[in-house]
């Protein structure tokens, strides 16, 4: 049975500056409680503290700006923040300030990237997909954005001819499988080779894709791109990936081709239950180490190195809140009971762990409870059984209907990856800050799913 630590106890889990006041509610950053939300909007709403997200945007920039800087004999870093893990032009500004870029991968997301409310430069945006759309492919090249991720053989020839027909020279990343497998669930990791992205290293079509781009005049080659996988707490895998793709970058050296930069993809880590993970000047330094070594033996030059971090800067500011409903005993087989405690969400707002079989901890916002713990089961509104949000989770014995509980460390692929099974609308994301509050995405309501069915 898990327990979820109380914010003093393990802040990295929590939004920076929640805490437990003196009657027992939790609390957020600007001063406000949980329950003050819950009140004043419906739950199930996800919170998402913007000022954190800002200084994670600092902090992870300032990281890779350190390692790489050009006074260690390093050629620069970039950080372009994965768009999939959350996005809302409300991000932008955040964004903006840290000098960080915008990672997409479908036309949705480099649309939103692209708004003039986001306030990124096009230069500052990528666009990748296995199976990027046609519309995806050209506003990339109208917009003439930085860098466009080729996936496969046909692509890349797709894109010559789209940029050539649009009078454009396209500035291509090859999308490299590094053949290292890493990250928390298979579904998560991108690099082994039975899967469905990126230019195989082992079997030579990432070779024959950087030949392809050298026969095409309407691309240009800058740089080489992996991404092994995600939530990944074990550095040596970034390590392995580095090496592997430094090898290539070698060897289109030898042939001629410059290739002046390095993305080695998002994947960074973050607890979900309490557990400590890597800090990001371990990444950094990890990463900055590998590649300095590795030129060196390789006797090349050193790269300039971007990352794709997703769920480590959008993932801790944000938690999702709920309000208690039924609470059922039900007596098991073997005779034992089990307690399950229904919430007014599930499955809708948080895929994850019936996905990915991912862990959360959940505790009570509005109160503190000596009652003793109970192994309860965290159960979601859908007519389907599998809706379970946490399978065993300590909860006092006193939970009753009515109480607020909050799921810490939602604020990445949660709602982005929401649906409206049963009909159940999408809850909202406030984006909180001592500022002021904004919606980053707005609640949806029963009426909005019923204006997409009405004629
Ligand atoms: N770059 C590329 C090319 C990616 O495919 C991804 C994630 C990222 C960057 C960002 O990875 P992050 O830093 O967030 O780990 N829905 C899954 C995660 C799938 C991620 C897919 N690609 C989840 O809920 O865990």
């Amino acid at each position: 049975m898990l327990v979820c630590p109380e914010p003093q106890e393990a802040p990295w889990l929590w939004p920076w500056g929640t805490k437990r006041d003196e009657s027992g509610q939790l609390v957020l950053s600007n001063g406000r409680s949980l329950a003050s939300y819950a009140e004043q909007y419906a739950t199930p709403i996800q919170l998402f503290n913007l000022d954190d997200f800002a200084s994670r945007a600092q902090t992870v920039s300032t990281a890779m700006a350190e390692e790489f800087w050009p006074g260690y004999g390093m050629n620069g870093a970039e950080v372009y923040y994965a768009a999939k893990a959350f996005l809302s032009p409300g991000l932008g500004k955040a964004l903006a300030d840290a000098e960080l870029g915008i990672d997409t991968a479908s036309l949705g997301e480099l649309t939103c990237a692209l708004h003039p409310s986001m306030g990124i430069e096009p230069a500052k945006i990528g666009l990748h997909g296995n199976n990027k759309s046609k519309q995806a492919l050209e506003l990339a090249l109208e917009k003439s954005i930085g860098r466009i991720i080729v996936d496969s053989l046909p692509e890349i020839k797709l894109l010559d001819q789209f940029a050539a027909s649009l009078g454009k020279i396209a500035p291509v990343m090859v999308r490299v499988t590094t053949g290292v497998h890493a990250g928390g669930h298979a579904y998560i990791a991108t690099a082994h080779e039975d899967q469905k992205f990126g230019l195989s290293l082992a079997s030579g079509d990432a070779r024959e894709a950087l030949q392809l781009i050298a026969s095409c005049p309407n691309l240009k080659l800058i740089g080489l791109h992996s991404h092994i996988g995600s939530q990944i707490h074990d550095l040596d895998s970034f390590k392995e990936a580095a090496q592997r793709i430094l090898g290539l970058r070698a060897w289109a050296i030898e042939q001629g081709w410059e290739v002046p930069e390095l993305d080695l993809g998002g994947g960074w880590a973050i607890s979900y239950t309490g557990e400590t993970v890597p800090s990001p000047a371990q990444y950094a330094r990890t990463i900055a180490d590998e590649v300095r070594q590795t030129c060196h033996n390789l006797g090349v030059s050193i790269p300039k190195v971007s990352i794709e971090p997703g769920r480590w800067l959008a993932g801790p500011v944000g938690l999702t809140l709920y309000t208690v409903g039924t609470i059922k005993d039900v007596r098991l087989e073997d005779g034992g009971l089990r307690r399950y405690v229904s919430v007014d969400g599930g499955m809708g707002e948080n895929i994850r762990p019936i996905l990915y079989d991912a862990k959360y901890v959940a505790t009570l916002a509005n109160r503190t409870s000596d009652a003793p713990l109970v192994d309860c089961r965290v159960v979601g509104q859908h007519c389907e059984s599998g809706d379970i949000l946490l399978p065993s989770i300590g909860l006092p014995a006193d939970l009753r209907a009515g109480d607020l509980l909050v799921v810490p460390a939602t604020g990445a692929y949660g709602r982005v990856m929401a649906s409206n099974y049963n009909w159940i609308p999408r809850p909202g994301v406030l984006g909180i800050s001592t500022a002021d509050d904004k919606w980053l995405v707005k609640p949806e309501t029963v009426s909005d799913l019923m204006h997409q069915v009405l004629p």
